[in-house]
């Protein structure tokens, strides 16, 4: 029997994997722009540390990890996600001794035990940014517009920011009595998700889509906030405006995660079936001494990759690396063929990407490699040209033809 993938689990081919190196070179690019250095943490991690940093209770630690004992008897677990794997190597490494505020990014796969569907996978890839050390809320309205503008600059339309404060937790736990009062008396008419997370965590209620109804007159968590709370909040909402970044205030948004204080916020998009959520993050300032390290503040942000190419595909965007070789060589001949396999290495090793025929084909097949590769240009080879030093030079979107000399070639290349 032939093996097949597991299920929930993807091959990224030649053809999708070009989709994949543009949108992760927009956030190597963007990241570089507001200074966020790369961090790469290892794939899996001691249990505990998930569950400790994501929490007990969230459906991630209690249904959806992949967990195993190793040959040592040690219970290790693949990361669900980014954040407690940076925050643990913030504080082993000591990286809060340094100066500065330390803004990590990381491009990586992430493992849940999932129920498949349009959207979900059970080995996905987030694109995940992290700034610890810092209480300024100019860096949770930065860290939201780094992601709105990831979105932006990959060719993304229609992508809204929804912001909440879920407060400290004593401004939760104050609420949680408020909101268990509401949803007490109504318990009965609940779908069973809501009423088992009612014991476990009655904020994410509010966030069910089944019962979405009954929850329009539920307390909101802003008419809680404290002071504190509420300064935090307001500064954050003038920093977006002010860098002009759309957002509404959704009060009712509570990520899954348990490790949020102050912002919370997610970017969301219509296309991936049921699904909406393709981003989202917040403030975390009780999770590094949480594992164990000094009481440091964080606050960042995970935006799921599958889903962002799912919704390029969706909205058929142009990517601005569809072209695959900037050059496709093609010879005609004897002769030519020999200073072909100079010319191509000399095109490549010039920074020129260049393609051309290994399977003796005739011009017309090798002119369709060359369509199918959206080569730029083809240049043309023959054995009379290369008597005369030449080659033809050919652009493909409007079908211009002229003679460049074969030595300048790739200069002329490199100029176009
Ligand atoms: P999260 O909301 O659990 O947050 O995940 C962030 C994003 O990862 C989601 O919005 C989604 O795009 C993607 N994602 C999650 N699960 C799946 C899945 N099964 N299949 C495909 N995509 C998925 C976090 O993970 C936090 N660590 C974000 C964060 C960083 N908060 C602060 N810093």
């Amino acid at each position: 029997m032939a093996f097949q993938k597991s299920p929930g689990t993807q091959d990224i081919l030649p053809g999708a994997v070009e989709r994949w190196q543009y949108v992760e070179q927009k956030a190597r690019d963007i990241c570089r722009r507001f200074n966020f250095r790369e961090i790469r943490t290892p794939i899996f991690e001691a249990t505990d540390l998930f569950q400790r940093g994501v929490g007990e209770t969230t459906d991630i630690v209690e249904k959806e990890m992949y967990t195993f004992t190793d040959r040592g008897d040690r219970s290790i677990t693949l990361r669900p996600e980014g954040t407690a794997g940076v925050v643990r190597s913030f504080v082993e490494n000591k990286l809060y001794g340094e100066p500065d505020v330390s803004k990590l990014y990381y491009i990586g796969p992430m493992f849940r035990y999932e129920r498949q569907q349009a959207g979900r996978y059970r080995q996905f890839h987030q694109f995940g940014i992290e700034a610890l050390g810092s209480v300024d809320p100019a860096i949770d309205a930065e860290v939201i517009a780094l992601g709105y503008t990831f979105y932006k600059e990959v060719g993304l339309k229609g992508v809204r920011v929804e912001i909440n404060s879920v407060g400290t937790p004593a401004v939760r736990a104050a609420f949680r009595e408020k909101l268990l009062a509401f949803l007490i008396p109504m318990r009965e008419e609940l779908c069973k998700d809501c009423q088992s997370r009612m014991e476990r965590n009655p904020l994410r209620v509010l966030d069910c889509k089944t019962d979405q109804a009954r929850f329009e007159n539920a307390p909101s968590i802003l008419d809680s906030l404290d002071e504190e709370c509420n300064i935090h909040f307001d500064k954050v909402k003038t920093y977006l405006s002010d860098m002009g970044i759309p957002f509404t205030i959704n009060p009712r948004l509570v990520r899954g995660l348990d490790y949020y204080t102050h912002t919370a916020f997610e970017y969301k998009a219509e296309g991936i079936g049921a699904i909406d959520t393709i981003g989202g993050g917040g403030r975390y300032n009780g999770l590094v001494a949480e594992i164990g390290g000094p009481d440091q503040p964080g606050v960042g942000l995970g935006l799921g990759l599958e889903r962002t190419i799912m919704l390029l595909e969706h909205q058929e965007a142009e990517l601005d690396n569809a072209h695959q070789v900037d050059v496709y060589v093609v010879a005609l001949g004897e002769a030519a063929e020999r200073e072909v396999t100079r010319l191509v290495y000399e095109l490549r090793t010039s920074g020129i990407r260049a393609e051309r025929d290994y399977l003796g084909r005739k011009m017309k097949a090798q002119m369709k490699s060359a369509d199918r590769l959206q080569a730029r240009y083809t240049a043309i080879l023959g054995d009379d040209e290369l008597a005369r030093g030449e080659i033809a030079l050919k652009e493909m979107a409007t079908g211009e033809q002229r003679l460049v000399a074969l030595a300048s070639l790739a200069s002329e290349l490199k100029t176009i």
